[in-house]
């Protein structure tokens, strides 16, 4: 018999006990920034040594930390189950953790791309500065969507959901579109589960909704526990 397939959509939330600041929680990531001055093609284009600098310090902290309990429940699912992850973050800590099927819906702080071609696309784990070029001479950027910017893993990321036998979402504030209206794309008898400490869902919201009022590496892994024994 085929696995069922669980599609997983992951935010900040997912990797805030892993030490990574979430953005929109006290203290968050947009607490000391404006966020069109350093994540828009706006403000990059104004001070780009600001915004190269602010990914800098970003993807050197990322250097230093590690997937959590929650990380890593995830790649255990995938012992029965066909686990799809579908995150807004970008670090790569489902990557690391060992989960095989990570879409970025934001791109990847270990990625860097040329300013004038989003498809040339080259990794990336030192500092970025001016003058780092890509291989025709043009200045290379971080490979983030910056606000303002086409999601362009959105229609991979509609098709994975729309595959769903079973949902999850974990650690987002849902208040980014267009990641947050895919829960709309969850075929209907599909459960859903939204695992945050302070979720910005009530179970009414949604068909199916089961809300998980945890942090990420309590609730998932209880809730992995939960659907692997459902299967006995
Ligand atoms: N475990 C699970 N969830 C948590 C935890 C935790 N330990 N700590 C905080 N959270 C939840 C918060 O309650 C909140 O709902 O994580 C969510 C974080 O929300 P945001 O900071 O808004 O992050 P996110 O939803 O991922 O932001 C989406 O916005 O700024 C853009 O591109 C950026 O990808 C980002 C997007």
């Amino acid at each position: 018999m085929s696995k069922q397939k669980i599609v997983v959509l992951t935010g900040a939330g997912m990797s805030a006990e892993s030490g990574l600041k979430t953005f929109r929680d006290a203290n968050g990531l947009w607490e000391g920034h404006d966020v069109m001055e350093v994540a828009s093609p706006q403000g990059f284009a104004k001070n780009p040594e600001l915004v190269l600098e602010f990914y800098n310090q970003r993807r050197k902290q990322l250097l230093e930390v590690s997937p959590n309990a929650g990380h890593r429940a995830l790649v255990e699912l995938e012992a029965h189950f066909d686990v799809n992850i579908v995150t807004q973050n970008v670090d790569n800590l489902h990557e690391q953790a060992g989960s095989s099927h990570v879409t970025h819906l934001h791109g990847e702080l270990f990625k860097v791309r040329s300013t004038v071609n989003e498809n040339h696309v080259l990794d990336w784990k030192k500092d970025l500065v001016l003058g780092d070029l890509d291989d025709n001479g043009h200045q290379l950027r971080p490979h983030i969507v910056w606000f303002g910017e086409m999601v362009p893993m959105l229609e991979t990321a509609v098709e994975i959901t729309q595959q769903a036998d079973i949902l999850i979402i974990i650690g987002t504030s849902m208040q980014v579109y267009p990641a947050a209206s895919l829960i709309n794309f969850a075929p209907q008898p599909a459960p859903i589960y939204f695992v945050d400490p302070k979720p910005n869902v009530a179970s009414s919201d949604f068909h199916n909704l089961t809300v998980i009022p945890k942090p990420a590496t309590e609730g998932v892994p209880n809730l992995v526990a939960q659907l692997t024994d459902s299967l006995t």
